[in-house]
C-alpha cells in the first residue's frame, strides 16, 4: 500500500448504525451482571452460625459493602468484556480512528463524585460498626487467653484469684473481655462464630470484647502461621446459660468427681478415667497421637502405642509434664504443649498415665 492509499483510507470511522443501541446494550449487560453478583453474594449463606452480638453487626456491615462493591467489580469487569467484544476493529477499519471525542466534564464529574461519595459513606458506617463492637461494658468477663506453641490456656478470675483452664467457657449475655498474649511466637485467638479476632503478639497484651448470645459450642482457631503444630492449634468455645457457667466455674481446678459426694471412684477407675481425659477436649490427645485403644489416629506426634510400649509409669507421666527430656525419634522438639502439668487437674493426669500405662504394655 502506498503512502497516498493509506491516507486516503485514514480519518475518523463513521458512526456505525447501531452505536447508541449498543451503548444500551452495554450498560444493560452490566446492570444484570451487577444484580447477578449481589445475589450471589447475598444468597448464599457464607459464615459460620452468628453467636455473639458483634457477629450480627459485621455480618450486616458485609452484606452493605457486597451490595456496594459487586458492581464495582463484576459490572465493571463485565462492561469491559463486553466492549473489547462489540467495540472491536472490523475488517476493513485497520486504519480508521476512533470517532473524535474530545472528554466529556459532566461524565467525568459523574464518575469521580459518585464513587467518592459511596466510599466516605462505607467508610463511615464501618468506623460506627467498629466503636459499636469495641464498646466497653463497665463489668465484662475477664479471660486471660495465652497462646504457645501449639496450644491456647485460659486463666479466669475467681475470688480474687487466677484459676487455669485448657477450654474456654463464657456465659450467656455477658460481655467478655480477653486479653490476649503469647509465649513464643505470633498466634491469633479467633472464634469464627464471634467474628472477632486478634493477633496474641509476644511481649504484650491484646485485647478484645464480644458478647456471646448463643449456646453452643464453637471451634477455636488459630489464624497466625506459628510453626509446625499450627494446623492443630485449636480448641473449642463453650457458651452457656450464666448459671451453668457460674458452677463451671466454681469447680474449676477443682478434683473430678467433686460434685457428687466424695468422689472416691476417681481412684479406683483410673484406667477408664483416663481413656476419657485422653480423648476429652481438656487433654486432647486424640488430635495429634494415634491410639489403636482410644480409637485416636492423629498423626501430628508419635503413634503412642510404639513409643509408649512396655515404658513404666514414670516414663509416661515425664513424656506428658516435661515432653522435650526425651523425643520420640523422627519428631521434633517443641512441638507437644509443655503445660499439661498445670491446665489437667492431678487426678486427671494420674489417671491418664494409668491407662497409657495399662493399654501400651503389650503394645
Ligand atoms: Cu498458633 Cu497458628
Amino acid at each position: 500500500m502506498s503512502l497516498e492509499e493509506r491516507t486516503q483510507h485514514t480519518g475518523p470511522r463513521p458512526a456505525r448504525p447501531h452505536d447508541r443501541a449498543d451503548w444500551r446494550k452495554m450498560l444493560g449487560v452490566g446492570v444484570i451482571a451487577s444484580l447477578l453478583g449481589i445475589a450471589a453474594g447475598l444468597l448464599i449463606d457464607w459464615f459460620p452460625i452468628a453467636a455473639s452480638q458483634e457477629a450480627k453487626s459485621i455480618d450486616t456491615l458485609w452484606d452493605v459493602l457486597i451490595i456496594f462493591s459487586v458492581p464495582v467489580f463484576v459490572g465493571v469487569t463485565t462492561v469491559v468484556l463486553f466492549s473489547a467484544f462489540k467495540f472491536r476493529m472490523r475488517p476493513g477499519e485497520e486504519n480508521l480512528d476512533g470517532p473524535p471525542i474530545h472528554g466529556n466534564t459532566r461524565l467525568e464529574v459523574i464518575w469521580t463524585a459518585i464513587p467518592a461519595i459511596v466510599l466516605v459513606g462505607l467508610c463511615t458506617y464501618a468506623f460506627i460498626v467498629l466503636e459499636d463492637v469495641e464498646a466497653a461494658d463497665s463489668n465484662p468477663v475477664k479471660v486471660r487467653v495465652v497462646g504457645e506453641q501449639f496450644a491456647w490456656t485460659f486463666f479466669y478470675e475467681r475470688d480474687g484469684k487466677e484459676v487455669v483452664s485448657r477450654q474456654l467457657h463464657v456465659p450467656i449475655g455477658r460481655q467478655i473481655k480477653f486479653t490476649l498474649q503469647s509465649k513464643d511466637v505470633l498466634h491469633d485467638f479467633w472464634v469464627p462464630a464471634f467474628r472477632m479476632k486478634k493477633d496474641a503478639v509476644p511481649g504484650i497484651n491484646v485485647t478484645y470484647t464480644v458478647t456471646p448470645t448463643r449456646a453452643g459450642i464453637y471451634p477455636i482457631v488459630c489464624a497466625e502461621l506459628c510453626g509446625l503444630g499450627h494446623a492443630v492449634m485449636r480448641s473449642t468455645a463453650t457458651v452457656d446459660p450464666p448459671e451453668k457457667f457460674a458452677t463451671w466455674l466454681a469447680a474449676l481446678g477443682k478434683p473430678a468427681g467433686g460434685t457428687g459426694a466424695g468422689g472416691g471412684g476417681a481412684a479406683g477407675g483410673g484406667a477408664a478415667a483416663g481413656k476419657a481425659v485422653f480423648t476429652s477436649t481438656e487433654g486432647n490427645c486424640a488430635a495429634c497421637h494415634t491410639l489403636a485403644d482410644a480409637g485416636a489416629t492423629g498423626q501430628t506426634g508419635p503413634d503412642l502405642g510404639k513409643v509408649l510400649k512396655g515404658k513404666d509409669e514414670a516414663f509416661i507421666r515425664q513424656s506428658i509434664v516435661d515432653p522435650s527430656a526425651e523425643i520420640a525419634p523422627g519428631y521434633e522438639d517443641g512441638i507437644m504443649p509443655p503445660n499439661f502439668e498445670q491446665t489437667l487437674p492431678r487426678a486427671e493426669l494420674d489417671a491418664l498415665v494409668k491407662y497409657l500405662s495399662e493399654v501400651t504394655k503389650e503394645g
